[in-house]
């Protein structure tokens, strides 16, 4: 090649970024991972990273001939940190598509990176409703609040549970899932005896949950995010919460099978509403339990490892449907519409919404071979994310 086609090619891969060029130059496929390693939400990058890497592991790295690139970097669940780092990928990097997102608000810094490149960014943790609207370059493998909420809505009023105070995490899913939860539980002739948020940094429990106390409700429904579940359950015991009569109710969030089995008997019988537990008695799903617990020393996969390891897939998919060429508008064309079994049942990539419709579980906390798990006992198929109704 001349000296001024070299500089024209290098040129023009600085603008389109990745893409088909980077193909037809035989260079991987890259995937920017970004996800909280290090902080408060840690263990979501931890779980995300080992099922992104179990997938790469059984399914190889290479796919339609393309050589595939894991390039993870840690956020420390902070949104400033995820754009920059979203920005370096897309323009040192070069990467084909973003993916990670511990948090609303990460996904929520990176949506207009997406969109002013034309990236694909696939989240895998973050579920607040709005977020897929952000840009249209985003899929969802998570879940959302308002889809794992309304299930607990439904089932609380039928179970004995008719009155109830809300505690939820002072940010977009915790405001999602008192706003879903809450109108749905009124509309079954439930009502709600106060709505506390807790912020999301460092949050101190005990004068909210004092206050629960006094107010005395049937359940106390709960949202927080991946990691807080355990400082919960535990104030809630230390407080006699149970023993006054109050149910813990909320989504598999406080749940968390990352932590479940370190909570103790407190967290017996609790009841949730979410989309994946490691109990699924699927094949399918124990077949991913088992390969996960033996990358990982015996770590329990949770609900943030299927949204990794299910958003793989879709990457891969995608990928293979363009012949292994990429580019960001016939990849993301090419995850939506994808059904497939996932380890947490049948799933399915709304193509008008770009987001995940799921079963959405009851599950209740029961001990088995001496081991805490979420025990499915209803299911509620083909849930779209009813926040998309509006
Ligand atoms: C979120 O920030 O969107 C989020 C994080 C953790 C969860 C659920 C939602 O468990």
């Amino acid at each position: 090649m001349k000296k001024r086609t070299l500089i024209q090619a290098a040129a023009c891969t600085a603008l389109l970024s990745a893409g088909p060029l980077a193909w037809a130059q035989g260079a991987p496929f890259k995937i920017g991972l970004i996800l909280p390693m290090t902080g408060q939400q840690a263990t979501t990058g931890r779980q995300i990273e080992a099922a992104a890497r179990l997938w790469v592991a059984q399914n190889g790295d290479t796919v339609a001939g393309r050589k595939v690139e894991l390039i993870v970097k840690d956020d420390t669940s902070l949104p400033d940190q995820t754009r920059r780092l979203a920005q370096e990928l897309v323009v040192n990097e070069k990467v084909d598509v973003l993916a990670g997102m511990g948090i609303t608000p990460s996904a929520m810094a990176v949506a207009p990176i997406a969109t002013q490149s034309k990236t694909p960014l696939v989240v895998m943790a973050a579920a607040t409703s709005s977020i897929t609207e952000a840009s249209p370059f985003i899929v969802r493998t998570s879940f959302t609040l308002p889809q794992a909420s309304v299930g607990m809505a439904d089932w609380a009023p039928k179970n004995g549970i008719k009155t109830v105070v809300t505690l939820v995490s002072d940010y977009g899913p915790g405001i999602d899932a008192e706003k879903y939860f809450t109108d749905r539980f009124v509309f079954n002739g439930g009502k709600v005896a106060d709505k506390l948020r807790v912020p999301l940094r460092n949050p101190d429990f005990a004068p909210f949950l004092q206050k629960v106390r006094d107010l005395k409700p049937d359940a106390l429904f709960v949202f927080v995010p991946s990691g807080a579940g355990a400082a919960v359950m535990k104030q809630f015991g230390e407080r006699g919460m149970d023993k006054a009569g109050i149910k813990l109710i909320g989504t598999g969030d406080v749940t968390d099978d990352d932590q479940l089995n370190d909570m103790g008997d407190v967290a017996l019988n609790v009841v949730t509403s979410h989309h994946y537990s490691a109990a699924h008695p699927s094949p399918a799903n124990k077949k991913f339990v088992e390969a996960f617990q033996k990358a990982n020393k015996n770590l329990r996969p949770n609900f943030m490892a299927v949204g990794g390891y299910d958003g793989m897939r879709v990457i891969y998919e995608a990928l293979k449907k363009t012949g292994g060429k990429g580019g960001g508008q016939a990849l993301v064309d090419g995850m939506k519409g994808q059904i497939f079994e996932s380890p947490r049942g049948p799933v399915f990539i709304d193509a008008q919404t770009r987001d995940v419709v799921q079963t959405i579980y009851l599950r209740k906390v029961e001990k088995k071979d001496g081991q805490l798990w979420n025990v499915e006992f209803d299911a509620i198929k083909d849930v779209k994310d009813p926040g998309k109704a509006r």
